[in-house]
């Protein structure tokens, strides 16, 4: 016969596990936004960010780049890019990438 405190410890089992997977896996979700973040940065941005090839702002141009966060705004930086400018093309080479992916390449370049 199955009695309540077998219930009981059963359930709290299951609790247990699942808090530990959620918090597990949030462990793991922020990481590889971070990795993305660098992935996408390298594979798309570098190109001409790295380099200041075309005359780009370079990473970690912190100086450059907080001046242009401050006189811009975000919102418009990230339209810049969507549209693309005089040298950059639209999308900066990155098709995939949302409003808020170009938000954390533009505060990973300005650091
Ligand atoms: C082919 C070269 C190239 C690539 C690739 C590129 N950029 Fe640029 N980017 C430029 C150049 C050059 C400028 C300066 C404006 C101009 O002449 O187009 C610029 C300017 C910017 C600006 C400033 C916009 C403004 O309004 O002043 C931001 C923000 C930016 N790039 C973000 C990015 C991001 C994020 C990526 C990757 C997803 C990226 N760029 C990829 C060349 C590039």
């Amino acid at each position: 016969m199955i009695s309540i405190t077998m219930i009981f410890s059963q359930a709290r089992r299951v609790l247990i596990a699942s808090v530990s997977t959620l918090l597990l896996s949030t462990v793991i979700m922020t990481n590889v936004n971070a990795a993305d973040t660098a992935t996408t940065y390298s594979n798309s941005c570098a190109a001409c960010h790295d380099s200041g090839a075309l005359n780009a702002i370079k990473k970690g141009d912190s100086a450059k780049w907080q001046q242009l966060i401050k006189q811009k705004s975000m919102p418009t930086l990230i339209n810049s890019v969507k549209s693309g400018m005089v040298q950059m093309p639209a999308g900066g080479l990155c098709d995939a990438c949302s409003d808020d992916d170009y938000r954390k390449l533009i505060e990973y370049m300005s650091k």
